[in-house]
């Protein structure tokens, strides 16, 4: 049995599974893996950084013959990081976080697919208008990024689902093993979308420690917040959140998000403490999912691994 959706027919792909654009981490190596693999890799293109998009497409399109993507981040993104993607033969650009109706038009014109992240039903309202073709229903178990005040990923999916049919939906938040796919596909979803399972892989451009972190961490230990983005002088708008592992600088500053705003001291010490090594040059955003990562596989076996169990874990349901 294939796992056949509305998905992977829109791309003639093998599995519905999909590498979420972790800004970072997903670079063309593991984008290039997960789509040789059988599924959709999307490139982490962020905020569409030249230097890095050249050096990472190059990875990508000398690393797979199959359909991949690249996903940006709207509120960031430049529209010339849009055409370039394009012109390289990216089959899909996925926009996350923020108004995307500016950045639609050379999407539309290239015939790529519009993939659009929402994170609660006003957004997906607004994906659905703007004639995306297919949209991930993120919950707020999702490691990285995502909406304060976001939506559980068993109740969010299904309420998308219904509101967008029959434009296809990918579940994203809390995923990290094949029954997590087939729970996805339970709820009506054409697909799952991954990102912490796939951070833990060989071909992940994240640092060592933090995929070794993310291997020994649990879900309990990660928490939703805005402090590292403060203290960073990241400029992430105020209605997002990130979930991470534990930092000591989130230990500081848990709570007086306003008073670290208003600090003078705060980012000198931080950066000073990345430069003496006595953190990492990163947080380390992770899911709730990251109990069941217990390894460092190759992309393209996970891959493969994952569709692997979700045919399981489906058969096994029906049985019942
Ligand atoms: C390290 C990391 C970086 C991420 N960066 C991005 C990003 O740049 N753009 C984006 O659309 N989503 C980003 N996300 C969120 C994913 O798109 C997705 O919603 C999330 O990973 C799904 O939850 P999961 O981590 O439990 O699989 C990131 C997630 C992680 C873990």
């Amino acid at each position: 049995m294939a796992l056949t959706t509305g998905f992977t027919e829109l791309f003639g792909i093998r599995h519905p599974i999909v590498l979420a654009p972790m800004g970072g981490s997903a670079g063309g190596a593991l984008t290039a893996a997960v789509s040789t693999g059988g599924g959709l890799g999307l490139l982490g293109s962020g905020d569409g950084e030249r230097q890095w998009l050249r050096r990472e497409l190059a990875i990508l399109t000398a690393g797979t013959e199959r359909p991949w993507g690249a996903g940006f981040l709207t509120w960031a993104v430049e529209p010339g990081a849009v055409d370039h993607v394009l012109e390289r033969g990216a089959r899909a650009v996925m926009f996350s976080f923020g108004d995307p109706s500016r950045l639609v038009g050379p999407v539309r014109q290239a015939g790529a697919a519009l993939i659009i992240q929402v994170t609660g039903l006003d957004e997906a309202r607004r994906a659905v208008d703007l004639g995306a073709d297919v949209i991930v229903a993120q919950g707020t178990e999702a490691g990285g990024h995502g909406a304060r005040h976001g939506r559980s990923t068993v109740s969010f999916v299904p309420l998308v689902v219904d509101l967008a049919a029959p434009t296809p939906v990918l579940a994203a938040g809390g995923i990290a093993d094949g029954r997590g796919v087939a729970a996805a596909l339970a709820l009506g979803a054409a697909g799952a979308l991954l990102g912490s399972r796939f951070q833990a892989t060989a071909e992940s451009l994240a640092d060592p420690a933090a995929t070794t972190a993310i291997v020994a961490g649990s879900g309990a230990q990660t928490e939703r917040h805005r402090i590292l983005d403060i203290v960073r002088g990241s400029r992430w708008p105020a209605q997002y959140t990130a979930r991470t592992l534990p930092h000591p600088h989130l230990d500081r500053w848990r709570g007086r998000e306003a008073e670290l705003a208003a600090s003078t001291r705060a980012r000198a010490d931080y950066n000073a403490d990345v430069a003496r090594g006595a953190i990492p040059p990163l947080p380390v955003w992770a899911g709730e999912a990251i109990d069941l990562i217990t390894d460092l596989p190759p992309a393209a076996d996970l891959v493969a691994s994952l569709a692997a169990q979700a045919e399981v874990a489906l058969a096994r349901a029906g049985r019942r």
